[in-house]
């Protein structure tokens, strides 16, 4: 299914994931990430196995949007279960849950999602696999709503730490296209953008999938947000001629102590701002907290395929034969990071305890 191109607007314009029908014969609706800019293509994800591609090939991509995707997975991977006796439903669960968490390892949000619809299963017990069914798919749609509040929340909570006048840099996509909702660097920038202040953003391209290029100055163009994407190389020399007053980006996992994981290239960032004394903010939901994790040193880094580099959007750019690293994600150490922005608040020391008493309060 395609959809047409519009003009500047406040909301985003295309739902990035989305529930369609009933939990007997419904399924998941994807934005195909891989095809844009250039295309505005939906996939309509059937089966379990269609959610995973998805996931893995980055159709669906950015953390909280992998999480809800998958929770809407458990859904499309049990509806042929749905007339059996729940000993055999509960084992088809683990099976469908174990299979979606093997689709991309560095993001916490999808094990969260799929650890907090296992969690529900096994709260009702009495239930029969129809009605559980049912009841399922009402909590991948409060997980899908839940993640829509988080991002206004984050960007009410961020905006506040901006200047009425900036410029800021953001790396890959942290958007309404990672996340059910405006996302969470973005939604940061959206919300300082409503409150009348003047934003101009400066996109890390975000080698090699161009997440930045492609997805983040698509969405900003689309809400009306002036952009301007540079190589990433560009970053440090940006921020040497003071174009940059703040930089804010997202997480894909981060541990106890404040280490946070994101895309590839981040890391290198957090570093030059730190050289060039500019605040370093991550904005993420609670749901992007792995307390099981002491540090980042214990965070699974994602390694992608050598084609990505070597023959990226159909053109070989790496000799026949020439070794490729890909990791995914790099981790910044806390030290690095000004603030940590969640929906609960701001983060501003930035520790295992300071973390965890965050956590406990209640979102704003
Ligand atoms: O490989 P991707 O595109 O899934 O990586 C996404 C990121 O690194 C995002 O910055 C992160 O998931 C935060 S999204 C709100």
């Amino acid at each position: 299914m395609r959809g047409e191109f519009s003009s500047a607007m406040t909301e985003q314009p295309y739902k990035t994931l989305e529930w369609m029908g009933d939990c007997l014969s419904g399924h998941l609706r994807l934005l195909d990430q891989t095809v844009l800019p250039l295309e505005v293509v939906f996939l309509d994800c059937q089966d379990v196995k269609s959610v995973w591609d998805a996931i893995k090939r980055l159709s669906v991509r950015g953390a909280p949007a992998i999480g809800v995707s998958a929770a809407y997975g458990v859904i499309v991977g049990l509806q042929s279960s749905a007339d059996v006796q729940r000993p055999q439903f509960n084992e088809k669960l683990t099976v469908v849950t174990d299979y979606l968490a093997t689709s991309r390892p560095t993001a916490v949000n999808l094990f969260w999602a799929l650890d907090r619809m296992k969690a529900f299963a096994n709260q009702h017990p009495d239930l029969t696999s129809r009605e559980l069914l049912q009841q399922l798919l009402e909590e991948a749609q409060r997980i899908d709503r839940e993640d829509q509040q988080m991002c206004l929340a984050i960007g009410q909570n961020g905006a506040a730490l901006l200047p009425d006048e900036c410029s800021v840099l953001t790396h890959c996509n942290a958007g309404g296209l990672a996340t059910a909702g405006d996302g969470t660097a973005l939604s940061v920038f959206f919300a300082a953008n409503r409150q009348g202040k003047n934003l101009h953003v400066y996109a890390d391209e975000t080698r090699p999938l161009l997440q930045g290029a492609r997805l983040t100055s698509w969405e900003l163009q689309q809400r009306d947000i002036p952009v301007t994407v540079i190589c990433d190389s560009v970053a440090g020399w940006a921020m040497k001629q003071g174009r940059i007053q703040a930089i804010v980006t997202g997480a894909d996992r981060i541990a106890g102590n404040g280490d946070a994981a994101n895309k590839i290239g981040t890391y290198s960032v957090a570093q030059l701002a730190k050289v060039h004394n500019i605040p370093f903010y991550v904005a993420a939901p609670s749901s992007t907290f792995d307390l099981s994790l002491a540090s980042g040193d214990d965070i699974p880094i994602e390694e992608r395929s050598r084609d990505e580099i070597a023959h990226g959007f159909g053109q070989q750019t790496v000799p026949d034969g020439v070794d490729v690293f890909n990791p995914a994600f790099d981790v910044t150490p806390s030290e690095l990071i000004t603030a940590i922005i969640t929906e609960r608040g701001v983060i501003q020391e930035i520790n295992t305890s300071s973390i965890a008493d965050h956590l406990q309060t209640a979102a704003t």
